[in-house]
């Protein structure tokens, strides 16, 4: 039994006209320890997936079972709790309350649980330490850069001791030195036997991954196991081909380029559907 088990899983945004199908019929099993990269070019669903695994947010249609129990019908309270207990959140832009101090922001979680504020705070300080930043405990969040934010959130998202972290474009806002650092965290975590799904626009980050998908359009258009340390050729061959450009626009066009080689066994696998919905074309969000 894989730990995440979805089916047909389609997310639908808007009504009439003005649809968008962020997810068209997804369907993928994640075994546990995995440690899986998404890349695709902006709007082609990645987000609105891993909110889906993640629980943040429910299917349109299709089935969710995660560790063998079905999660996509469940109600509103019960998903949150399977999800406390569950997942932890990692996100581009830290989501830290500005207002309260670092320990504090690393505590939040456990307010649900109903221990006490002293062991909170004592085992949100453990966890702190875990990420090397035990000595900002009592700074607040618009005191720390990039980097030090996107350690704190880690440990935030630590602190309920979850075996599955999802992070949406983790280094996304961090310089390469940052980056690095929040990629060796993920790393451990992922050693420790953790299922850690990661988004990224950064094609060498997929040397840490065990799996890459690529997302088009609301579909998985490539998946493939790939060794812990490499990239897989394909990637390969996209990166050294912008080798000489230091641009980092130019690198995160990779995903384009990419999109661009379809591996024609794969584009086999996928049947032709026959009634596909048009998907609306309007106004795409950069990033
Ligand atoms: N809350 C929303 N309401 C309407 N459309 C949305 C919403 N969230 C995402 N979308 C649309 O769904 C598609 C997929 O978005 P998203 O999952 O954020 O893609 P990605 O993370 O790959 O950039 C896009 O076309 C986007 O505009
Ligand atoms: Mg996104």
């Amino acid at each position: 039994m894989a730990l995440i088990e979805i089916k047909d899983v389609s997310k639908v945004y808007g009504f009439g006209d003005a649809t968008t199908i962020a997810l068209d019929e997804v369907s993928i099993d994640i075994e546990k320890g995995e440690f899986i990269a998404v890349m695709g070019p902006s709007g082609s669903g990645k987000t609105t997936l891993m909110n889906i695994l993640g629980l943040l947010d429910k299917p349109t249609h299709g089935s969710y079972k995660l560790s063998g129990r079905k999660v996509s019908k469940v109600g509103k309270n019960r998903r949150a709790k399977v999800r406390r207990d569950n997942i932890g959140f990692i996100f581009q832009s830290f989501n830290l309350l500005p207002r309260l101090t670092i320990l504090e922001n690393v505590a939040l979680p456990l307010a649900y649980k109903g221990v006490t504020q002293t062991k909170r705070l004592k085992t949100a300080a453990r966890t702190l330490e875990q990420v090397g930043l035990s000595e900002r405990e009592y700074y607040l969040p618009n005191q720390l850069s990039g980097g030090q934010l996107q350690r704190a959130s880690i440990a935030r998202a630590l602190v309920n001791g979850p075996s599955i972290i999802i992070a949406d474009e983790p280094t996304g806002n961090l310089d390469s030195v940052s980056a690095r650092v929040v990629m060796e965290l993920l790393s451990d975590i992922h050693k420790m036997g953790n299922t850690v799904l990661m988004v990224t626009h950064n094609p060498s980050l997929t040397r840490y991954a065990s799996r890459i998908l690529y997302m088009l359009d609301g579909s998985i258009v490539y998946d493939e196991a790939t060794a812990v340390g490499q990239m897989p050729d394909r990637v390969q061959r996209a990166v050294n081909s912008l080798r000489k450009s230091t641009d980092d626009e130019k690198l995160a066009n990779v995903s384009a380029m990419i999109e661009t080689m379809p591996e024609p066994a794969e584009a086999a696998k996928k049947p032709p559907k026959k009634t596909k919905k048009k998907r609306t074309r309007t106004k795409r969000s950069k990033k």
